[in-house]
């Protein structure tokens, strides 16, 4: 099987997190005995520095023809000026966007290494395994009209939540299938009480729940979710939800796996596929081997679930990971006893566990 990929490094720990990431993406990609084909793209600040543009024409013309993206982050404080500011940011939308990249997979477990690592008592934490389904192509970040402008004599800035039947129809789907390969347990998370757009949201996961009716589906307002994700997340399965509430759910579910540098996402659309951590460009510890790329690197193996079909891969990196960590750590999962690592040593501690799980071709630079 060949495979084409398009590596997208990004600003801040980007390329640093993508640089492990790629390393197991080769490396196991063997293993299954696919080849890579690999180009690689500027995106960002990096790509703003380079030729102008925060999304250059040819780097979105080679995204749209590969079967998958590995992508780091974008943006940071060197393009946050009043001419640049959201230029970055605005790169991946448009990929998001142009791309249809609607159903965005966000999976929160904890690895049983880590719940001494999480900021809330082991009980809380222990048995979280969520899968936070993101709507990513639509509602309030590309809702017309947007923008600062001038109305009776002051500045008013605007933006506008806006989701037809069809949009919500096809991710609440993504939602009810996922269940189905889970524990047949849908939470659709909106804020109906308040906000016509997630009225239709709700309505429409009503609808589509006759259609699957193995599937129990219950609905909470966004402001419960939140307090549910803490209070009691272990019981929370599959989540589906709109583009701005996944967003800040997903960071506020990555913080029962232990840290924002665990969370892997898959970005799913008709045609292509993009890989990213769900973390941003770290800017206050770019560029000191300090990131993990643990998030990044389980993007990897999500990639093999998702874009080759081969979940025992995903498997097979998801295991490696778990033995990584149970001796050793990088910063933001660090807990006393175990020795601190930096975001390199931790890429080969994982290629590592993965030579010794399955004889892979020996490890070479990326
Ligand atoms: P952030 O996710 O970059 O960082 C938040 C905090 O988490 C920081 O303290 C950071 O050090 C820590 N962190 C993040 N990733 C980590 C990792 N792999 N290992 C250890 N610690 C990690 O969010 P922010 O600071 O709000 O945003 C910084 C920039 O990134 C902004 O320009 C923002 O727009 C951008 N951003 C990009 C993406 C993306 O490319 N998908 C996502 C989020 C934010
Ligand atoms: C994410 C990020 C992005 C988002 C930003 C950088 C546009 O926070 O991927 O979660 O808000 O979607
Ligand atoms: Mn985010």
């Amino acid at each position: 099987m060949k495979k084409k990929i398009l590596v997208m490094d990004g600003d801040g720990v980007g390329p640093e997190v993508n640089r492990q990431a790629f390393k197991v993406l080769r490396a196991v990609a063997d293993v299954a005995g696919i080849t890579l084909e690999v180009d690689e793209a500027l995106v960002g600040g990096a790509a703003f520095d380079a030729t102008g543009k925060f999304l250059p024409e040819e780097s979105l013309e080679k995204a749209r023809d590969v079967d998958a993206i590995l992508f780091g982050a974008v943006g940071g404080p060197k393009w946050d000026t009043p001419e640049t500011r959201g230029g970055a940011e605005k790169a991946l939308l448009t990929m998001r966007k142009e791309l249809d990249l609607f159903a965005n997979l966000r999976p929160a477990k904890v690895f049983d290494e880590l719940i001494e690592a999480s900021t809330l008592k082991r009980r809380v934490v222990q048995g979280t395994d969520m899968m936070v389904i993101r709507e990513l192509a639509g509602g309030i970040y590309f809702g017309e009209p947007r923008g600062i402008f001038e109305e009776n004599g002051e500045k008013v800035g605007r933006n506008t939540l806006v989701y037809s039947e069809r949009e919500c129809e096809r991710i609440i789907r993504v939602g009810f299938e996922m269940a189905r390969k889970r524990r047949n347990k849908l939470t659709s998370v909106d804020k109906a009480n308040v906000l016509e757009a997630t009225q239709l949201w709700r309505a429409t996961a009503e609808r589509l729940s006759a259609e699957y009716p193995d599937v129990q589906l219950n609905h909470l307002y966004v402001d419960a979710a939140a307090m549910e994700l803490i209070r009691a997340p272990a019981q929370l399965d599959t989540i589906v939800t709109t583009n701005m509430f996944g967003d800040i759910l997903s960071d506020e579910a990555s913080m029962l796996t232990g840290s924002i540098g665990m969370l892997p996402s898959a970005s799913l659309g008709p045609k292509v596929a993009l890989y990213e951590p769900i973390h941003g460009s770290a800017p206050d510890i770019a560029g000191q081997d300090k990131a993990n790329p643990l998030a990044s690197i389980l993007s990897a193996g999500m990639m093999f679930r998702y874009t080759f079909d081969m979940p025992e891969m995903d498997d097979l990196i998801q295991k490696a990971v778990g033995e990584a960590i149970k001796e050793h750590r990088t910063g933001d999962i660090f807990v006393e006893g175990t020795k601190q690592v930096g975001c390199e040593e931790m890429g080969e501690l994982v290629m590592k566990q993965l030579h010794q799980l399955k004889p892979i071709a020996a490890a070479s630079p990326a």
